[in-house]
């Protein structure tokens, strides 16, 4: 009988969110840290068997019934389809973020694996705005891969960072999608991560996003799920999708994390925001006893990270000691 992985405030972890590359084909300025980058080597990375054997612990001993597979960008990686092919024998419910660029290679092999949920990356609908956010011209391929995969019925989510004075005026032309597209969409607070020129004046508090879709929309709240990073709502009765926001900086949701990363280099993140690591691949390789590193990690995690943010005009992007985001997987 698996156990809960509980941390010292009660709170039950049963999402793991798996990193398997810290590479991306993409270059977006809010995630990708600012002087030259160079990827984890691949000996540092975790082989596609140690994810497996990795995942496999937190299955079975802890009861983590979701997996979420991020990067950098998941689908870089040469031997993705057999991550996925060892991870769908877990029987958890899985998912991919990615930027979508590479998703028509994988169709196939997502739905034999029964990899339900895709969230993307898309934080322009303007082609000149997403080849300077991503550096990569290739808005096309990637609007083609987002109508593909809601065609072929993956539930899919939407990511759009919202950095005010640059895509903050496309906000009513993400929601008409959310209209139009059986889908999320998110709107995500812009968050400070080394090296990924976050500026206090570039956030949007969600309030204030709310304020302005409320000029043009009027608003039906949708009932969130307990442990969701977004607030859901819809536009009407009759739109296929809903949108949501995620108010990281504004107003953590540490109260319901539920969330335990692992690194693409095999280290435990127990937060998003916290420093904190614990060497699971070295355990691992050392045939160390995995289960108490985990607990270590669990019991270490801070009750609240997100709310330091919250008091915004402090905060200095230097002072920040963390990975990047692209070292993260969000
Ligand atoms: P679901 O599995 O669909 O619930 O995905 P998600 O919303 O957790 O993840 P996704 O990878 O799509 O990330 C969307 C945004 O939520 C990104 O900007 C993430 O950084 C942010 N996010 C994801 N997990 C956390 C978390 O634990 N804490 C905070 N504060 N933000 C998070
Ligand atoms: N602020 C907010 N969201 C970010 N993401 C990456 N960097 C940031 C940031 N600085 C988002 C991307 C991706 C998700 C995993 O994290 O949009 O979809
Ligand atoms: Fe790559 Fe995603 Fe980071 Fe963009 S946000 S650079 S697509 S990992």
């Amino acid at each position: 009988m698996p156990i809960d992985l509980l941390d010292s405030f009660g709170r039950k972890h049963d999402y793991l969110r798996l990193s398997i590359t810290d590479n991306c084909n993409f270059r977006c300025l809010y995630c990708m840290p600012d002087e030259p980058f160079k990827s984890t080597s691949s000996v540092e990375l975790m082989s596609s068997r140690e994810i497996f054997e990795i995942a496999r612990v937190f299955v079975h001993h802890y009861g983590i019934n979701k997996i979420r597979i991020t990067g950098g960008e998941p689908l870089v990686r040469h031997d993705f389809e057999n991550i996925i092919r060892q991870i769908s024998k877990l029987n958890v419910n899985t998912g991919v973020t990615t930027n979508g660029v590479l998703l028509h290679k994988y169709f196939d092999a997502l739905e034999e694996c029964n990899v339900k949920n895709l969230n993307i990356s898309i934080d322009s609908l303007d082609r000149e705005k997403f080849k300077y956010i991503t550096k990569r011209d290739l808005f096309q391929p990637v609007w083609d891969n987002i109508k593909e995969s809601i065609r072929r019925g993956f539930n899919v989510k939407l990511n759009m960072v919202v950095m005010r004075g640059f895509n903050d005026d496309e906000i009513p032309e993400f929601i008409a999608l959310s209209h139009h597209y059986p889908m999320e969409l998110r709107f995500i607070e812009f968050m400070p991560f080394t090296g990924n020129s976050w500026e206090k004046a570039k956030v949007i508090p969600v309030a204030e996003m709310l304020d302005l879709v409320s000029q043009h929309f009027t608003l039906e709240k949708i009932t969130d799920q307990k442990n969701d990073t977004s607030r859901k709502y819809r536009i009407s009765e009759e739109s296929k999708g809903v949108f949501g926001l995620i108010s990281t900086m504004s107003n953590a949701f540490c109260a319901g994390c539920n969330r335990i990363r692992i690194t693409s280099d095999g280290k435990i993140k127990n937060c998003l925001f916290g420093a904190d690591e614990f060497d699971l691949l070295k355990a691992f390789r050392n045939e160390e006893d995995l289960l108490e590193l985990i607990q270590l990690g669990i019991t270490r995690k801070h009750k609240e990270k997100g709310g330091q943010f919250s008091e915004m005009g402090s905060v200095k992007n230097q002072s920040i000691v963390n990975r990047s985001m692209i070292k993260i997987g969000g």
